[in-house]
């Protein structure tokens, strides 16, 4: 396994901790979900049940034996979350998206009472906006109007292709933000029709995150604590 795999896992296996047994808990998407997913195959505390993010996550959890819930028929607020990100800031903000996940990640996270973030220390950034764009999930016959907004902003807008097939909504990532302001922009992009979520998650953000290293050590960071900087 290499050095950014042996991260990720860390930091997933951290995460075992926070899941009780025979809880309901919220499961994210993306690579280092899957390592999370994986050791709960083998924690002494397993989920009855789980809300999970996407198609890729629902088929881990089944495999394990564990039943998959929609966020709909779930008993809210969900305990624990566990999610990546593409970006984090100390103040817990996150880009998310990158797996184009971010709507039913952004409502599983604000439905649930504890977000507990996992990463590799590449995700950690001073500043959002330093190694990612931000996606949106957008209705697709808004998407003249939304560009024309974006551009409004400063900004561009480019459209994951292959997700024009996917129904009603596409994926597009914005470029060149100004993301000093991280929840003022999320709100902005969210009140432009046609636009369903952004990945910006500072109003819903990370509660804990679990920051794995190369040599397989995690660090945590309390966003809490680190408010008083914003
Ligand atoms: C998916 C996400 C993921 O959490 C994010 O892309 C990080 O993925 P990975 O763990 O594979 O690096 O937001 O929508």
């Amino acid at each position: 396994m290499g050095a950014a795999e042996t991260a990720k896992r860390a930091a997933a296996e951290a995460a075992i901790r926070f899941v009780e047994s025979e809880s309901i808990i919220g499961v994210g998407t993306g690579s280092t979900v899957a390592h999370f997913v994986d050791a709960l195959a083998s924690a002494a505390a397993r989920p009855a049940r789980a809300v999970s993010t996407s198609d890729d996550s629902d088929a881990r959890l089944r495999r394990l034996g564990i039943e998959v819930v929609p966020l709909e028929a779930a008993p809210l607020p969900l305990g624990v979350y566990v999610d990546g990100a593409d970006e984090i800031d100390p103040q817990g903000r996150a880009i998310k998206g990158g797996g184009g996940a971010h709507t039913r990640e952004k409502a599983v996270a604000r439905a649930s009472r504890v977000w507990v973030c996992i990463v590799d220390a590449s995700k950690v950034v001073s500043e959002l906006g330093s190694r990612s764009p931000v996606p949106l999930e957008i209705e697709t016959n808004q998407l003249h109007a939304a560009q024309q907004a974006i551009e409004g902003m400063g900004a561009h807008l480019t459209v994951r292709e292959h997700t024009r097939q996917r129904g009603s909504t596409l994926i597009a990532d914005v470029h060149g933000l100004d993301l000093q302001h991280p929840l003022e922009v999320e709100r902005r992009l969210e009140s432009i029709d046609g636009v369903v979520a952004c990945g910006i998650f500072a109003h819903r953000r990370a509660d804990l995150v679990l920051v794995g290293h190369p040599d397989g050590t995690v660090t945590e960071v309390d966003p809490g604590r680190e408010r008083g900087a914003e």
